[in-house]
């Protein structure tokens, strides 16, 4: 790879880029224990960098503690510790159950929001991990292009250029998207909002993973509906074989809707193989039980092949796709969007009477940018950086957690779950924890049934300092005095 292959932005200097990139490789194993690195020669000769930028790069890992320098011999990769085992499949209660994880959610929102507290809690990276002055500029540019915005209601489906925009990236991926069936929403929350109301009524049963984002168990909850938690692998996602059995079993009946993340879940990072996307798709179509689709983490996949999301595989228009640009550009402009399929009509409904549109110049702004091509340029960056920094916070779980702490291993996103010895109380925890500023997302508010009580869910979204790395080693100490 030369220097010019390299995605270096102009906020990051150029050995930073090639520190990230050799970290990455290092993280997902090809550069192995032991290993030699590249010299400051080949490195700069292999990139057509100047020996000056090369040494920085390996003196940069140098000091992330990723290698070391061995006198007259070069760099090289240090031992790392054993890797933890991954958590088993989940055994959730095979009965439905009414959900109650609101006032959990409201501690660790409100945690979220304070600057004091070092947030492992809420599933967000940090502002400058996103082109915040380049879609400041194209807002900028929107505000004074379209000056009469501001005294005009927005189209309540949504801008026609921005669902252009989004109905090309499907294409892109070889999913066919109607134009037409895109209703841009405020966030993915919306979206979700919007289909599960136009599939399921209140007292509806919802299959879900187990565990799962604590925000759906929130809206599951809020509109009188009941969760069925299926039992979900922290690598392979949901258990199509346990959906099955549970529409065939008392309930399954009454089972309206599933709601799934195929592509790197939240919290256990998990991605469905292709097989079992399929299958899926089969399944709920066969019981004609909606199939609601999350692909809010899709673009965040470290090896930078972004899964092709279930709906390609739905041929009767079932499934309905919720997305945001929350997680992979722009967190604060709360644009997201619904793809309809057969219920177009129904959720457009839907839209116009929970919030008749979304502000039109976060619209304009984003549409306007992923019309160039710096949006590659920056998932290729952001991709980066959540694999560099799950790998390093995994490692710091292994170091300083104590022994029969399980650990997920994400190929995407940015979250880790972690499984404590038995008996551990993280909602106990979570007190400790937060007296000493740490905020971590405790393991129950991911089960409609209080389970996961001996887990936890970190955002490893925090750029990696000697502040982070001692928050996670106070936190591995406190698990370990009880
Ligand atoms: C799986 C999942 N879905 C939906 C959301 C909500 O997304 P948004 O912020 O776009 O409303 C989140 C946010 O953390 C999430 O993790």
């Amino acid at each position: 790879m030369s220097a010019d292959d390299t995605t270096a932005l102009p906020d990051q200097p150029l050995y930073l880029t090639v520190a990230d990139e050799l970290d990455l490789l290092i993280a997902q194993g090809q550069l192995a224990a032991g290993e030699r690195l590249p010299s400051v020669r080949e490195l700069s000769q292999r990139r057509r960098l100047s020996a000056t930028t090369a040494l920085a790069a390996l003196r940069a890992l140098e000091r992330r503690g990723v290698v070391e320098a061995r006198p007259q011999s070069g760099y090289y990769v240090r031992q790392r510790p054993r890797r933890l085992p991954e958590p088993a499949t989940s055994r959730p209660p095979a009965a439905a159950k009414p959900v109650t994880v609101s006032s959990i959610a409201a501690r660790l929102l409100a945690a979220s929001n304070d600057p004091d507290i070092i947030g492992f809690g809420a599933a967000i990276p940090e502002a400058d991990w996103y082109p915040v002055a380049t879609l400041q500029r194209h807002a900028a540019q929107a505000a004074r292009r379209h000056s009469q915005m501001i005294g005009e209601y927005s189209p309540f489906f949504g801008l026609p250029a921005l669902r252009h925009q989004i109905a090309r990236r499907y294409a892109e991926l070889g999913v066919a998207v109607d134009e037409d069936e895109v209703v841009i929403t405020n966030g993915c929350m919306e979206a979700l909002n919007l289909a599960l109301r136009t599939v399921a009524a209140p007292g509806a049963v919802i299959a879900v993973e187990s565990p799962t984002y604590y925000g759906l168990l929130q809206l599951i909850e809020s509109q009188g509906m009941k969760a069925l938690e299926i039992p979900t692998h922290a690598r392979d996602g949901l258990s199509v074989d346990a959906l099955a059995a549970a529409l065939a079993g008392p309930e399954g009946a009454q089972i309206r809707a599933c709601v799934v993340t195929p592509a790197f879940a939240n919290p256990l990072g998990s991605l469905m193989p292709e097989r079992a996307r399929q299958a899926l798709v089969r399944l709920c179509e066969r019981h004609r039980v909606a199939l609601i689709e999350d692909d809010i983490y899709g673009e965040l996949d470290f090896a930078g092949q972004r899964p092709i999301p279930v709906r390609h595989w739905d041929r009767s228009g079932s499934v309905l796709l919720c997305g945001s640009f929350s997680k992979s550009l722009a967190p604060g402009a709360r644009i997201g969007w619904l793809l309809a399929g057969r219920h177009r009509d129904a959720v457009r409904m839907r839209k116009f009477t929970t919030s008749a549109g979304t502000a039109l110049i976060y619209q304009h702004a984003l549409s306007d940018y992923l019309r160039t091509q710096a949006y590659a340029r920056h998932l290729a960056r952001l991709r980066r950086l959540c694999a560099n920094n799950v790998a390093r916070y995994a490692d710091a779980v292994e170091q300083h957690f104590p022994a029969g702490t399980r650990v997920s291993r994400p190929a995407g996103g940015f979250v880790l779950w972690v499984e404590l010895p038995r008996g551990t109380d993280t909602l106990a925890l979570y007190e400790r924890a937060l007296f000493r500023r740490i905020n971590f997302a405790p393991g129950p508010l991911f089960s409609a049934s209080g389970r996961y009580r001996h887990c936890l869910r970190l955002n490893c979204g925090r750029q990696w300092t000697p502040e982070v790395a001692a928050a996670l080693q106070a936190l591995g100490r406190l698990v370990e005095t009880g």
